[in-house]
């Protein structure tokens, strides 16, 4: 899989499908030459070269190689396209010329424990390239890391900076990828949005000059994702060529096309270089997060099925990687902090009796929290409201025959509150300067293994006193005012990075102390939904917006990358809490399945017969769960160009799936409509059953026909917001 050519100085990586080149010229700078479609490579590397002819041409030094593909190109010698990295030395030079001195190949890949990453499980899975390149003046190693998948189109990437040299330097900019195509003719596709309604997919064409998403607030953030496409204009769900790039981080990032007016788009994505700067003094090393890269010939469909399938098998972990998920009922939109443990109760009975597996108690169980003014930061039971603490009313939700799940915000506090009087130094404050306040909460200084040492102790002493099986880890706010009263002043710019380190500790510890809890991040919603959150918490929560309409697009986004298991998904009452919108259960369930489903609202509230409807899909999903959550996942009509969205999942056996077809308005007369399903055996039978009514098909005619879909035949179907769900089971 990787192959060092000594006599044309190439490193080829290659699987099945992709082949990504490397070379190392003449002053022993490296190049990059190729990523894409397997190719065979003869003897003649120059002309994959990108750029060399002009720079032969202007009779230029070879060091100045302005246009040049490069792997990880650098600042101030003649490149002026955005660099992969930045390091300042103690004079104040900000040039580097870090040249090839050895590499490594070895079967497997290196773990970033704590920082997530993707890992192998046996050797054979992979193979990594390590490149060590060394800096004479400032005394510094740089390594690069590939790691290429055999059965994944796609390459995991970091870099790690060692400084040898008696005098410090100051990394200023550090890409965890940079990859330099050789034309500009993609369409740049970003997830991007802001509170409610994460992940719009947005498109533009690239044009010469810099495009970028990103994020400086602390958390990947709901404005834009860590993620992204590059596209061939022609490229669709079912083929064509497209890149796609996750990062695996959580925190301030990245993701910038620098597109050269001699058409040439050089891709970096890393921590976001805004405030941040690392001191690295004599053998320490600073390591960046991972960034990943696929590849695909065979359309988007194909690209979300390798990143879905490399991320959950791959990248999550623990005892829930490959488990089906619990069906919860949440009682924040039922109740959000008003309630008794008599309240709760009701609602956790009312949730068993329909068959529920899990009751997950949110925001209000503990201090002097009320409202949104007190008690964050105080991991103990408000003993007013819940009398047997969370521990008794654990063990009573457990009696019911139920498992109980608890919501913390481990990384706030408010000003009223016990913590903030104990350590009003806990929280970010620049000296001399007004805190800003959000949702009356601040954010505590994670950079600081103190603070994360005494939330860690809190929040280990209600969980180890309690029947806990899962916890919802909520963050509910943007930083301001970064500053860690423990650092010098040339280590400030080190604090965001640190926190998301100090984030990362603290899920280490408790995912290891209680490695039987199934973790689902959350923050406000979808605005930390990244790859980096998923090595902890194998499930985030979508959004606060559970508007089944709305739903609809935010869980089609995120299937680009993130695999459907990892979608928290609920079916919350009506009128919505956010949009107001009334959409009847059964489409508000059949959304949710694809992901994984619960319940947002009191059951003790809804209809005598909507109640066993909600019952039957209980069962329903019971049986069926992995099929939705597991299964091979299809995107057949977007939500963004259409009155109609689809997606469908296929069991991994191929013995059943399940498809989607959503309406949103209805039109009378309208155009008879077909839904073309994916994925299927072609000389296969099936059975497909819609609201009950079964016909006989072959797999060959549901892929190239369709099935139909005009809704207002179907009795009782018409009007807006309409989700069919379409069973699909083969004979
Ligand atoms: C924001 C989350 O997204 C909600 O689900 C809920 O947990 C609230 N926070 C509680 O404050």
């Amino acid at each position: 899989m990787i192959n060092y050519n000594e006599k044309n100085k190439t490193f080829t990586l290659d699987n099945n499908e992709i082949t990504y080149i490397i070379r190392i010229d003449e002053k022993a700078h490296l190049n990059h030459l190729y990523f894409g479609k397997k190719i065979c490579l003869a003897d003649n590397v120059e002309e994959l070269l990108y750029g060399h002819l002009e720079d032969k041409l202007f009779g230029g030094d070879r060091l100045l190689n302005t246009y040049v593909n490069k792997e990880y190109g650098s600042y101030g010698t003649g490149d002026y396209r955005s660099p992969a990295f930045i390091i300042k030395q103690e004079n104040g030079s900000k040039i580097s010329n870090f040249c090839y001195h050895s590499h490594k190949v070895y079967k497997g890949k290196k773990s970033l424990h704590p920082m997530p990453s993707s890992y192998v499980e046996d050797e054979s899975e992979a193979t990594t390239l390590e490149i060590l390149l060394y800096d004479e003046v400032s005394e510094t190693e740089l390594r690069l890391f590939y790691t290429i998948f055999a059965k994944h189109n796609i390459i995991a990437r970091h870099c790690e900076f060692t400084q040898k040299g008696n005098s410090p330097i100051y990394i200023e900019k550090a890409m965890s990828l940079q990859l330099d195509l050789a034309d500009m003719e993609y369409e740049f596709i970003t997830f991007s949005g802001s509170w409610g309604r994460e992940k719009e997919i947005r498109s533009r064409k690239l044009n010469w000059g810099t495009q970028s998403v990103s994020s400086t607030k602390g958390v990947s953030s709901a404005e834009h994702n860590p993620s992204f496409i590059l596209k061939r204009e022609h490229c669709n769900e079912d083929s064509g060529v497209a890149y796609g790039f996750a990062f695996v981080y959580s925190g301030n990032f990245l993701c910038e096309v620098d597109v050269s007016t001699y058409d040439q788009s050089r891709i970096n994505i890393g921590i976001h270089p805004q405030n941040f700067t690392w001191k690295l003094e004599k053998g320490e090393t600073f390591t960046t997060p991972e960034a990943v890269m696929a590849y695909t010939y065979k359309g988007l469909n194909k690209m979300s099925q390798d990143f879905h399938k490399l991320f959950r098998e791959r990248l999550c972990r623990g005892k829930f990687r490959d488990k089906a998920r619990p069906i919860l009922l949440n009682n924040w939109e039922a109740t959000e902090m008003t309630f008794d443990e008599d309240k709760i109760m009701s609602i956790a009975k009312k949730a068993k009796e329909a068959g529920v597996e899990l009751f997950v108690l949110d925001d209000g169980w503990f201090g002097k929290r009320n409202d949104e003014v007190h008690g964050l930061g105080d991991w103990f039971p408000n003993l007013e409201k819940l009398p047997s603490g969370i521990s008794g009313l654990s063990r009573k939700v457990t009696d019911l025959g139920m498992k109980f799940g608890l919501w913390f915000e481990p990384e706030m506090a408010n000003m009223a509150s016990e913590l903030y009087e104990k350590h009003p130094d806990y929280i970010f404050r620049t000296k001399d300067r007004h805190s800003h306040s959000f949702r009356y909460q601040y954010v505590l200084d994670f950079s600081r293994k103190e603070v994360v040492d005494y939330i860690y102790k809190q929040m280990h002493k209600v969980i180890s006193e309690s029947e806990i099986s899962y916890i919802k880890w909520d963050m509910n706010r943007y930083f301001t005012e970064v500053y860690n009263i423990e650092l010098e002043a040339d280590r400030q710019g080190e604090v965001m990075h640190r926190y998301i380190l100090g984030v990362y500790s603290l899920y280490d510890r408790l995912t290891k102390e209680f490695p039987e809890i199934l973790f689902e991040s959350c923050s406000s919603g979808g605005a930390r939904f990244d790859a980096g959150i998923l090595y902890y918490a194998p499930q985030t929560w979508s959004s606060d917006n559970t508007d089944a309409n709305d739903r609809v697009e935010i869980q089609y986004s995120n299937s680009f990358f993130y695999p459907i298991s990892s979608h928290g998904a609920h079916v919350s009452a009506v009128p919505n809490n956010q949009t107001n919108r009334i959409t009847d259960i059964e489409t508000r369930a059949n959304i949710s399945y694809f992901g994984a489903f619960g319940y947002e609202l009191d059951l003790n509230e809804i209809s005598e017969e909507e109640f066993e409807i909600v019952k039957k899909q209980i069962e329903f999903y019971k049986k069926n769960r992995e099929v939705f959550q597991f299964g091979n996942y299809y995107r057949l009509l977007s939500p963004y160009e259409n009155n109609n969205a689809g997606f469908m999942s296929v069991a991994k056996d191929g013995s059943k799936a399940f498809a989607l077809f959503y309406e949103r308005l209805a039109k009378p007369n309208r155009a008879p409509k077909r839904l073309k399903l994916r994925g299927l055996d072609k000389d296969s039978v099936y059975e497909v059953s819609i609201l009950g009514i079964s016909k006989i098909y072959y797999g060959s005619y549901l892929m190239n026909v369709g099935i139909s879909t005009y809704i207002s035949d179907i009795p009782k179907k018409s009007g807006d917001f309409n989700a069919l769900l379409i069973e699909i089971s083969k004979i």
